[in-house]
């Protein structure tokens, strides 16, 4: 039951056809527990409440399936006016964006160009920006643009899935330019051919990339809620003298909120990634399908 569910919601995050009509109805089906608002307001709120009581932010302003340069554009402007609000309120934040909704699959130049737009913006006010890593198809070109980026900027940084095979061979490369990275388990549907099928493994190769690129000195995003890996990440750190400003925490906004103001109280930097925008059905999809269980939490919802 959980892999169907899984899959289906995989499958109706990728549908241009349900992503249009999410996107006409607003914020349903208690999304708004995963998305902080559909304006840059609510989500500068939102970070303002997590700034509060010690959390940092990643503020990620959704958008899917750009299919035209002027989307693409237009998404770049959207990014740039995220920073532009960051600086404003004065909110402890930085931005998160996809490479696909700035015209990565529309020509590699357009998507570059929009870069250095957003990191030109996010320089002029001491801010960074994050590459977020979508499915295993745009894994290399993703990775291509990064290092071709980081040769100009200081401000980039990008992240690295413990569910693929070829992850520890990036870690290497990236630790040549000293890359600050986000390591995440990895949330998309991969075949078996590219990605560890089994829980465990992807686990293992988890703990085994975060503690590598801890060792090599570069700062490290450990973006998890899952509390073994957690647990395993804290000790490695007070066993090695890793100091605070080597690595952070990084959990999503609305999962975990416990662990996350726990992290905090125990002296560690916390950052929640607060999603907002119009275009939030294929996120939500995939917080459902790491977590089949929410669906009870979406149907309650459905009759409220
Ligand atoms: P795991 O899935 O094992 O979950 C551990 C525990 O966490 C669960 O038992 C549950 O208690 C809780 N939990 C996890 N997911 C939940 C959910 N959706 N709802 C409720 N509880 C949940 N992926 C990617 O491919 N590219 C990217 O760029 C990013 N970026 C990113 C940023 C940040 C800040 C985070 C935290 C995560 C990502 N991810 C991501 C997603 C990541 O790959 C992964 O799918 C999720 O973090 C879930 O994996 P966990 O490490 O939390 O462990």
């Amino acid at each position: 039951m959980e892999v169907i569910l899984r899959n289906l919601f995989q499958s109706l995050g990728k549908s241009h056809t349900a992503v249009k009509l999410a996107r006409r109805y607003g914020l349903k089906f208690g999304a708004s527990r995963f998305v902080a608002g559909e304006s840059i307001d609510t989500a500068i709120r939102a970070v303002r409440r997590l700034n509060e009581d010690g959390r940092m932010a990643t503020l990620d302003h959704l958008g899917e399936f750009v299919s035209t340069e002027e989307e693409a554009n237009e998404s770049a402007a959207m990014c740039i006016q995220t920073l532009e609000a960051i600086a404003a309120a004065k909110v402890k934040s930085n931005l998160s964006l996809k490479l696909t909704s700035l015209g990565l699959d529309l020509s590699k130049i357009l998507c570059m160009n929009n870069m250095r737009r957003i990191l030109d913006c996010a320089a002029r006010h001491g801010s960074f920006v994050r590459i977020d890593m979508e499915d295993y198809a745009h894994c290399q070109t993703s990775l291509d643009i990064y290092h071709q980026l980081r040769e100009e900027y200081d401000n980039v940084g990008i992240v690295i899935q413990a569910y693929l095979y070829r992850t520890e061979q990036d870690i290497e490369d990236l630790n040549r330019v000293n890359a600050n990275l986000r390591l995440v388990k990895g949330a998309y549907k991969e075949s078996p051919k590219v990605a560890f099928p089994a829980k465990k493994d992807v686990d293992d190769n988890f703990l085994k990339i975060i503690k590598r690129h801890m060792l090599n000195g570069n700062y490290t995003a450990v973006a998890s809620h899952d509390p073994a890996i957690i647990r395993e990440t804290v000790a490695f750190i007070k066993e090695n003298g890793i100091t605070n400003e080597r690595f952070e925490f990084q959990m999503l906004y609305g999962i975990a909120e416990d662990l996350q103001k726990q992290l905090v109280n125990e002296g560690y930097r916390v950052r929640v990634y607060v999603p907002y925008g119009i275009d939030w059905f294929g996120y939500f999809m995939r917080r459902l399908a790491e977590r089949p269980a929410n669906v009870w939490f979406v149907l309650k919802n459905m009759f409220k």
